[in-house]
């Protein structure tokens, strides 16, 4: 390993309890490596503002800044147990490329600010990526609840209940969609407050610019309370987690539709090819394996937001078991945008099985509609809903379609409101 930022002479480094305190951070730290390299090109030039750094010495060490972020990109520098992590690797490269002007960098910062500014620019991104991949999801939901409205049993307990349409079903999933666009972007402003500048929790004896560097990172506003900006770290990690969880808790029951769906037993849908995978022994197979997995993903979701919150019981100030909390983030946004990235395709190529879904239709599931039309004739509802249990056919008879074009309350099958959903897809203000 270099040298430690704050190895003390005399104090020999004992490599088991180093490789322990470092465990798979400075891995983990290739996450964040960028947004760390940001951070520290404007907290320089916010030491230049002040007068601490001169306008070259500030040049050079966003200039090799630059240079470090290109070497990552290309590979010609790799974070790696030499360091302890990523502050460090990017602090001895400025030393070692610029010497002692690498050495002021970290004038006026805490490695405790530096990794919640650098964490939360990541955060802000995956949610903004959340959000992205939602709009989408909503998209096609609408487009497909517009083009196809096929008559599908609707059912409740898992048992045949009353008709629906595969346009009710996809404008369900289209509002889950937008509504969970709205909180990705909830959570994304609610945690837009710059924390750098704020050292290792309790300011520093220096005038920084701190409302500079909030808008040259692009934070709408700044997190004052340098006390706050501790106890920020993790709970607003949870809130993202949060707003990523929501949507991949609709994939969960989405998925589970068409894992059932796809079942010979069912049969309503098909999925493209390249959605399923076969048996390594019975030819016969194809296997939803991809849903099956989307399906899971929300396990994974659950597992980080109880391991943030786990790891937040702690006094105000930094504690080290925070360093935990960047593994859970990292886990939870991998897996739940990976699924959440795959859903708009296979959502445009699935294809419903019209000649299964007419089948799966029986008398019974026209039994509500028979007890109303008879509620409507002026027969107390209980009454009529004796009468439908035996006698389940409407006027109509079983029709599915009339049954449909007759849902007329606003959201119901004939009037499904697709334009208000529209509407408030469009609606939603793209963050920067
Ligand atoms: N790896 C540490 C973390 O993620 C960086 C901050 C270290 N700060 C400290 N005072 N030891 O929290």
């Amino acid at each position: 390993m270099s040298e430690l930022l704050w190895q003390k002479p005399g104090v020999e480094v004992d490599a088991r309890i180093q490789a322990f305190l470092a465990g798979d951070d400075v891995v983990l730290d290739r996450e964040f490596i960028q947004d760390d390299i940001t951070a520290s090109a404007a907290h320089a030039r916010g030491l230049a503002r002040i007068g601490i750094l001169t306008g070259d010495e500030c040049e050079a060490l966003c200039r090799e800044l630059g240079v470090l972020s290109g070497d990552l990109h290309s590979g010609a520098f790799v974070l790696d147990e030499r360091f302890e992590d990523c502050h460090s690797a990017i602090e001895s490269r400025l030393v070692e490329r610029l010497g002692d002007v690498g050495r002021k960098i970290h004038t006026g910062r805490s490695r405790n600010d530096q990794v919640l500014v650098a964490t939360r620019l990541w955060l802000k991104r995956k949610l903004r990526e959340v959000q992205a991949v939602c709009r989408e999801v909503a998209e096609v939901c609408l487009q497909r609840a517009e083009a196809e409205a096929i008559p599908m049993p609707g059912y409740t307990h898992l048992q045949r209940a009353v008709v629906s349409s595969t346009a009710m079903w996809w404008a369900g999933f289209a509002e889950a969609y937008i509504d969970n666009a709205v909180r990705a972007g909830q959570a994304h402003d609610w945690i837009d407050a710059n924390p750098l500048g704020t050292a290792a929790g309790y300011g520093v004896n220096l005038p920084l610019d701190r409302e500079g560097s909030t808008r040259e990172l692009g934070f709408a506003r700044m997190q004052v309370s340098p006390i706050y900006a501790q106890l920020s770290r993790g709970k607003f990690e949870i809130a993202a987690v949060d707003a990523l969880g929501a949507a991949v808790l609709d994939l969960r029951r989405l998925a589970w539709d068409l894992s059932l769906f796809t079942t010979a037993e069912f049969g309503f849908v098909t999925l493209p090819p390249q959605y399923t995978t076969g048996s390594s022994i019975m030819p016969n197979k194809r296997n939803p394996d991809l849903v099956e997995l989307m399906r899971a993903t929300y396990a994974s979701i659950a597992a980080s937001r109880t391991e943030l919150e786990q790891l937040l019981s702690l006094p105000t100030g930094y504690h080290r078991d925070l360093q935990f909390t960047k593994g859970a983030l990292y886990h939870a946004f991998g897996r739940g945008l990976g699924a959440l990235g795959l859903l708009p395709n296979l959502l445009r190529g699935m294809a419903w099985r019209t000649d299964r879904l007419a089948k799966a239709f029986d008398d019974g599931m026209y039994a509500t509609d028979k007890a109303v039309e008879l509620a409507v004739a002026g027969m107390p509802f209980r009454e009529a809903y004796r009468l439908a249990a035996v006698e389940p056919l409407p006027k109509a008879g079983a029709d599915a379609q009339a049954s449909l074009d007759a849902r007329v309350s606003p959201g119901g099958a004939g009037v499904l409101g697709l334009e208000a959903l529209k509407q408030r897809l469009a609606g939603i203000a793209v963050q920067a």
